[in-house]
């Protein structure tokens, strides 16, 4: 059986005048359907970039992405991102960035009744119906996130990626949001990608973790399995055995043999 997902001998470079930069080599990845895949490595190696090609923002240089055996070379609705920064628009309520999104994919296939109340549930998903009628700049950055990632569901997508969709927030409101990605994977089972830089965050979170070597010409390090039997809590987590070993193997692999160069 073939992944779910595909990423195939997936190279990417950047041309700059006449310099060429490989950003990424030989990318080879198989996801499974409901699969959470976190993605770590040191700041600049590719991963956004990564996340980018996944999406169809950026094109491949070679190799392919590959989604139920089909390439993928643009952007489209099964694949939606969720990046750090919100990107909602500012002079849209909530309930209309959701909508918006919900119009464009649904416009056709959903009654006006339909998507309203898909609208509503999707809201709900991320306990964020109360501020509806809200603009972004009312409600605090962990909201504005929450109505990032109800959009992004909103279209039902065939993977979901995040581009470190909680970085930008603090330790608390952080927490609540990995909570809440939980709760939703515990009853949409969804296919993830989540791009993160805290390693607590990628072994709470995910059933594997790939871990990206520096770059230039980054790529795939290892993939760590993590065996946490689900619902995790992240109290009993603190001592448990399995979870201490799988954020020790991150942290070697990050501070031990990919130490970050800071470029001069
Ligand atoms: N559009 C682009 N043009 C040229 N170089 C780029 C472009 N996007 C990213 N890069 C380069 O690719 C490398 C990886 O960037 P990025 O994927 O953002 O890293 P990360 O997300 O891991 O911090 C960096 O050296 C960056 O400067
Ligand atoms: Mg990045």
């Amino acid at each position: 059986m073939t992944a779910y997902l595909k990423l195939d001998h997936i190279s990417k470079s950047f041309r700059r005048g006449s310099t060429e930069t490989e950003v990424l080599r030989d990318i080879n990845l198989g996801i499974d359907k409901g699969e959470i895949v976190s993605i770590i490595g040191h700041s600049g190696c590719g991963k956004s970039t990564l996340l980018n090609l996944i999406a169809g923002l950026t094109p491949v240089t070679s190799g392919g992405v590959l989604l139920e055996d089909r390439e993928v070379n643009a952007p489209g609705p099964e694949r939606a991102v969720v990046f750090q920064n919100h990107s909602l628009l500012p002079w849209l309520t909530v309930y209309d960035n959701v909508a918006l999104a919900v119009d464009k994919v649904f416009g056709d296939t959903k009654s006006r009744a339909e998507r309203r109340s898909w609208i509503m549930h999707n809201l709900d998903l991320v306990q964020m119906t109360h501020a509806r009628d809200k603009r972004p700049s009312e409600i605090s950055g962990g909201m504005k996130q929450r109505v990032g990632i109800a959009r992004a569901l909103a279209i039902e997508p065939k993977i979901l990626l995040l581009d470190e969709p909680f970085g930008a927030l603090d330790a608390l409101t952080r927490a609540h949001l990995q909570d809440s990605v939980m709760q939703i994977h515990a009853s949409l089972k969804n296919t993830m990608i989540m791009i993160t830089h805290d390693v607590d965050e990628a072994v709470l979170l995910s059933d594997r973790i790939v871990m990206m070597t520096n770059g230039p010409s980054a790529t795939i390090g290892e993939v760590l399995d993590v065996r946490l039997s689900r619902p995790r809590k992240r109290l009993d987590l603190v001592a448990d055995r399995a979870y201490i070993a799988a954020r020790e193997s991150v942290l070697k692999f990050l501070y031990e043999r990919h130490r970050f160069v800071e470029a001069a």
